[in-house]
């Protein structure tokens, strides 16, 4: 795909992974929408990547809970930048309790943020994915593979993803839409309220996403890697 000027909406993209493939997108000439549902982090990002306001980054509030709110996500996208090409759909809660003491409410809140946000991210922008050809990438985990202690919601949104991003791919590639998901293990974020410091080193650090999204991006046409497990090469000392 050729990246310049062409335009990508991003969700969950104020701080971590999304950010770092928001700068490494533009970094290309890619235009970019970010989401999240915090106005400070937004504005924070903004002025980090955006100080003289001269640059195509477009950060809207928005929760990928409501279908409403990507709707006039993609709604604004297009006043602003005309179409949607690209879609990363990357917002996601880690919310780590054991299933006897796990609420109603951390259940839906991670179901609702990490699968039915992706539903309606994909529902919000696909008549632009088809027009364009486009390319929809999610960001599951290894724990869409690995199942772990605590984990049954996050596991349950992230295989439920897994299983989502490979049958949307079967769906779409009949209209020229790539689909990618991406599983990473640890990557050096504010995850799960984590604060990275230089401990961190081991893990990916999230700018390696932002490469493996342009790479994605600029793989020749013919060729989908359709589900890309990534580590970091060596375990934690
Ligand atoms: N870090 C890791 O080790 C790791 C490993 C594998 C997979 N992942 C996945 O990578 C993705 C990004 O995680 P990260 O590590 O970058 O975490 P992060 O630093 O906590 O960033 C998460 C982002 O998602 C946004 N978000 C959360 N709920 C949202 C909602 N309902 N609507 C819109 N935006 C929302 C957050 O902004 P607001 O809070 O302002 O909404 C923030 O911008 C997640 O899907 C996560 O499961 C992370």
């Amino acid at each position: 795909m050729m990246l310049n000027n062409k335009t990508t909406l991003i969700t969950g993209g104020s701080q971590g992974i999304g950010a770092a493939i928001a700068e490494s997108l533009m970094n290309e000439g890619i235009n970019v929408i970010v989401t999240g549902r915090d106005k400070s982090k937004l504005e924070s990002l903004n002025s980090q990547l955006n100080p003289n306001g001269d640059r195509p980054l477009l950060c809207i509030e928005a929760d990928v809970r409501k279908l409403e709110d990507m709707t006039e996500t993609v709604k604004k996208g297009k006043e602003k930048f005309g179409t949607i090409d690209i879609v990363v759909a990357n917002a996601g809660v880690g919310i780590f309790t054991p299933i006897d003491i796990m609420t109603t409410e951390e259940w839906h809140q991670t179901i609702d943020t990490n699968l039915t946000g992706v539903f309606n991210t994909l529902k919000a922008s696909m008549d632009d994915l088809k027009s364009n050809k486009g390319y929809f990438i999610t960001m599951a985990s290894l724990a869409g593979t690995n199942f772990f202690e605590t984990a049954s919601a996050y596991n349950a949104s992230k295989f439920g993803l897994v299983g989502f991003t490979q049958a949307v791919m079967l769906d779409l590639r009949k209209y020229g839409i790539k689909v990618t998901t991406i599983m990473p293990g640890s990557v050096a974020t504010h995850f799960n309220n984590h604060i990275p410091d230089e401990k961190d080193a081991w893990k990916i650090q999230p700018e390696d996403i932002g490469q493996m999204v342009v790479d994605l991006l600029k793989m020749h046409p013919r060729t989908l890697p359709s589900k890309i497990e990534v580590r970091p090469s060596f375990p934690a000392k």
